[in-house]
Order: C-alpha cells, then sequence, then structure tokens
C-alpha cells in the first residue's frame, strides 16, 4: 500500500518552494510510517533548497519533528504504532569503531529509511537530513525515532530534532557545563539560546549571552542569560572578562561559526577553560592563533556535532525536564504556521525576531 499525502518540495535551486502530493510507501523492513504532527522551520531547509548542500533536487524539506508511528516494517520492536516520537536524522548502527568504542554520535554506517518517497509522476524524492517532515506522513529507518512522553507538546518536542538539540547538548554534553560555572554563550540564534537554556538547566551560576542584535539579547534574557552584551560595540572578550573578576568564563560556546566569533571564544574563556564550538563554519574560512596562547592557556578546545547528543539518552530526559517546568522548550516556539507558509517563514528566519516557526499539521 502506499499513502498521498501533502507535503514541501524543493523542486529546483533558489525556486521558492512548492506544496504538492507526495507518495510515501508502507514502511519496509526495519522501517517506520511517521505521522508527523509538527516540523520545525530550519536553515538548513533553506540551505537544501538554495542548492548549499547537495544538487540531489526535488528535496522533501522538514527535519526537526514530532509525530505518532502510524506503522512500522518487519523486524521493527524498539518502536510500536501510536508511539509519540521525536525523530533524528540518522539512526546508528551499532556496529562500528565508532559505535562501540561508545562514541555513537560519530557512528560510520548510520542509515535512513531505504525505500524512496516519490512525486505524483515517480520522480524520487531526496528528504533532507533523511528525514522529510514538512509532509503529512513520512517514512524513515526505525531506528530514527525516539520514544518521548505523549503529554509534550509537538511543536516543542519536535525542535529537539536539530538545532534546539544542538544548543543544549554543547553545553551539557560537549561543555560539561557544571553547578556554579560561568558560561559565555557568543550568538544567540536558535542555537545559541538553547545552549543558554543548558547553561541554565545545568546549574550555571552566570550566563553571559553576546550577540550583535539587541533582540536577540532580550530573547536570550527571558532564556536564562544573567549578563548580556552586545559586541556591535566593543570587544566582547574585554567584556567578558570584566563580567567574571578578570579571568574569563569556565565556558565560551561558540554559536555563530565565523573565524571572528571563533577568536573571541578562544580568549573570553578562563586559563584552563573550555570552548564548545558549535557554529559551523564555511570550507574556506581560516583562523590564526599565536601558538604560545593555544599552548599556554591550557583548556580544552570542543567542537560540537549535534550537541553530542544520544537521542535514546537526550531525548526523553528533556522531554521530560519540559514537562516538569524546567526546562522551557515552548520559549523556542516563536510561531506556529500552515504547511503552506513554509516559503514565508524562509523569509521571516533573516529578520532577527525568530527563534523557530513551527508547521504544526
Ligand atoms: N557576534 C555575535 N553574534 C553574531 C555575530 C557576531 N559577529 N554575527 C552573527 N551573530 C548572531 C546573530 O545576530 C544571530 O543571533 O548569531 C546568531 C546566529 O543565529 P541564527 O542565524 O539564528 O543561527 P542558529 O540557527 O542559531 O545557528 C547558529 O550554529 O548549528 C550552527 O549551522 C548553525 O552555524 C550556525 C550556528
Ligand atoms: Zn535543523
Ligand atoms: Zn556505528
Amino acid at each position: 500500500m502506499t499513502h498521498q499525502v501533502r507535503a514541501v518540495v524543493a523542486r529546483g535551486k533558489g525556486a521558492p518552494v512548492s506544496l504538492e502530493t507526495i507518495i510515501v510507501p508502507d514502511p519496509g523492513p526495519g522501517e517506520a510510517l511517521v505521522k508527523i504532527e509538527a516540523c520545525g522551520v530550519c536553515h538548513t531547509d533553506l540551505h537544501y533548497r538554495e542548492g548549499g548542500i547537495n544538487d540531489d533536487f526535488p528535496f522533501l524539506l522538514g527535519h526537526e519533528a514530532a509525530g505518532v508511528v502510524e506503522s512500522v516494517g518487519e523486524g521493527v520492536t524498539d518502536v510500536t504504532p501510536g508511539d509519540f516520537v521525536i525523530l533524528n536524522w540518522r539512526a546508528v548502527c551499532g556496529q562500528c569503531r565508532a559505535c562501540q568504542r561508545g562514541r555513537p554520535q560519530y557512528c560510520f554506517n548510520t542509515h535512513n529509511a531505504k525505500q524512496k518517497m516519490t512525486l505524483l509522476d515517480g520522480t524520487e524524492l531526496s528528504p533532507a537530513l533523511g528525514i522529510g517532515a514538512f509532509a503529512e506522513k513520512t517514512l524513515v529507518a526505525a531506528g530514527q525515532c525516539t520514544k518521548v512522553d505523549r503529554a509534550a507538546s509537538a511543536a516543542a518536542a519536535g525542535l529537539l530534532g536539530c538545532g534546539v538539540m544542538a544548543g543544549i547538548g554543547a553545553a551539557i554534553n560537549t561543555g560539561n557545563v557544571g553547578r556554579g560555572d560561568t558560561v559565555a554563550v557568543i550568538g544567540c540564534g536558535g542555537v545559541g539560546n538553547a545552549a543558554i537554556a543548558g547553561a541554565r538547566l545545568a546549574g550555571a551560576a552566570k550566563i553571559i549571552a553576546v550577540d550583535i542584535d539587541e533582540r536577540k539579547l532580550e530573547t536570550a534574557k527571558k532564556i536564562g542569560a544573567t549578563h548580556t552584551v552586545n559586541s556591535k560595540h566593543g570587544d566582547p572578550v574585554e567584556a567578558v572578562r570584566e563580567l567574571t573578576g578578570g579571568f574569563g568564563a569556565d565556558v565560551v560556546i561558540e554559536a555563530v561559526g565565523r573565524p571572528e566569533t571563533y577568536k573571541q571564544a578562544f580568549y573570553a574563556r578562563d586559563l584552563a577553560g573550555t570552548v564548545v564550538l558549535v557554529g559551523v563554519p564555511t570550507p574556506e574560512m581560516k583562523l590564526e592563533l599565536p601558538l604560545l596562547d593555544v599552548f599556554g592557556r591550557g583548556g580544552a578546545l570542543k567542537s560540537s556535532w549535534y550537541g553530542d547528543c544520544l537521542p535514546s539518552r537526550d531525548f526523553p530526559m528533556l522531554i521530560d525536564l519540559y514537562l516538569q517546568g524546567r526546562l522551557d522548550l515552548d520559549a523556542f516556539v516563536t510561531e506556529t504556521i500552515a504547511l503552506e507558509d513554509v516559503e514565508k517563514a524562509f523569509e521571516r528566519m533573516h529578520g532577527g525576531d525568530v527563534l523557530r516557526s513551527v508547521v504544526v499539521f
């Protein structure tokens, strides 16, 4: 059997996305068909549309999603129909060196659903990040589904599938922020603000938000920043030092992805402090640093890939904290929109006043 559902498709480079009817097959072995309840709009969707990722058009966009498992294929035991799940980019293998060394975040053999979703004329779709959830139903590998408490709002839960998890994880998993730490976060978009939420959750005593946009700093305060620094006017490294008794922060999280902010992050940390790089640079970017500074300051420079998260460990835990009122995931849902409004949400994305627009089905 197949399913015909409405979906948002990017048919060609730079062209506005279109609302299409697509064909979704029943799940094969190891696969799950998920009825999507909500899916956030992410910069990465826009990158796919602009051809910045690859040229495998048409793309079925959407990847920050939560929904209910409708049916599962042969051999699937971890999820069952009716489960409320958050989707993640890839299922890990459990067998490769990375998996066996306890670093499944870096699994070499991740997989997605093998069967293809198609347009009505049979053209195969490339699901963004192996998900494709701007669709009423999507097909994924069962290992991409993590069951969480049904009481959570789907719009908030889905955000853990990407940027919000990346930020929270940068603080709690990669940065190991602890009780009483001072933390600086450079760049307060969706990812940086999530890092602020993570630092707060971990018990940081001081959380310094740095951005060039005053509106982002206002949001950061609501999410948990104790101090804000507008780096449009002056050196944020000096400002962070001043706010930390002249030392620098225990943990600095970079959530922009540019050489100048990488450098600021490097110098804003205390001796033996940790720098967490979660902002993704482009291939041509370079950073030059005096080696004596690298050597002499000690501590750690770490990059954070998807918040070093383990979906099976982190999604249910964060949803429980959300339901207990200890993690305000709703604060990241700036607006809920209809499926046909994804293109408009792309336009609003760079306006500076949106953390996340979320499609609710
Ligand atoms: N200094 C400080 N903040 C800056 C600077 C700068 N020089 N340049 C930009 N910013 C701020 C922006 O004002 C914005 O608030 O960085 C923030 C970036 O936020 P978004 O564009 O919303 O991006 P986001 O989704 O948070 O992702 C940030 O993390 O995962 C990566 O690929 C992602 O590299 C990107 C980064
Ligand atoms: Zn994303
Ligand atoms: Zn593996």
